[in-house]
């Protein structure tokens, strides 16, 4: 099973950026525990961080046939990105929507998501565990017994 994980804007700066609203982990710190997670779950992982719309979609578009789920941080799109959100609805794949801050408790903008309507779920609020979270639940999912094993 392959699982895409997706980082849009700005999370590359993750570690440095904000550190009391987004945790003190590096992008790459992130992808290596998912990467550990996904070990664990015996599934395959495929990350992609782009500050770019258009680099998102491609992504998607590339990789959405030999995939079975996807697990996205929008970033900023995740309030107005509305060709994001037709690729990941083109996809058919089950997708949870992650955000390490708690965007339901900050600016009113940010509680806004075009994305969520075509997601099995959102996890906010829980940092660099809400990604864990996300695969544990998707691979859970789409395969059952498999994320229960590995408790
Ligand atoms: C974010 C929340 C967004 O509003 C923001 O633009 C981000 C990160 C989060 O993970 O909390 O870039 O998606």
């Amino acid at each position: 099973m392959r699982i895409l994980i997706i980082h849009g804007p700005n999370l590359n700066m993750l570690g440095r950026r904000e550190q009391s609203v987004y945790g003190k982990k590096t992008l790459a710190e992130i992808d290596a525990l998912l990467n550990a997670e996904a070990q664990a779950l015996k599934v395959e992982v495929v990350s992609f961080q782009s500050n770019h719309e258009g680099a998102l979609v491609d992504f998607i578009q590339e990789q959405a046939g030999s995939a079975q789920g996807i697990v996205i941080n929008p970033g900023a799109l995740t309030h107005y990105g509305y060709s994001l959100r037709d690729a990941l609805a083109d996809s058919r794949l089950p997708i949870i929507e992650v955000h390490l801050s708690n965007i339901h408790c900050r600016e009113e903008w940010r509680a806004r998501s075009v994305i969520v309507s075509i997601a099995e779920g959102q996890i906010s609020g829980l940092g660099w565990r809400g990604y864990v979270a996300a695969l544990r639940s998707l691979v859970g999912e789409l395969q059952p017994g498999a994320s229960d094993k590995a408790v």
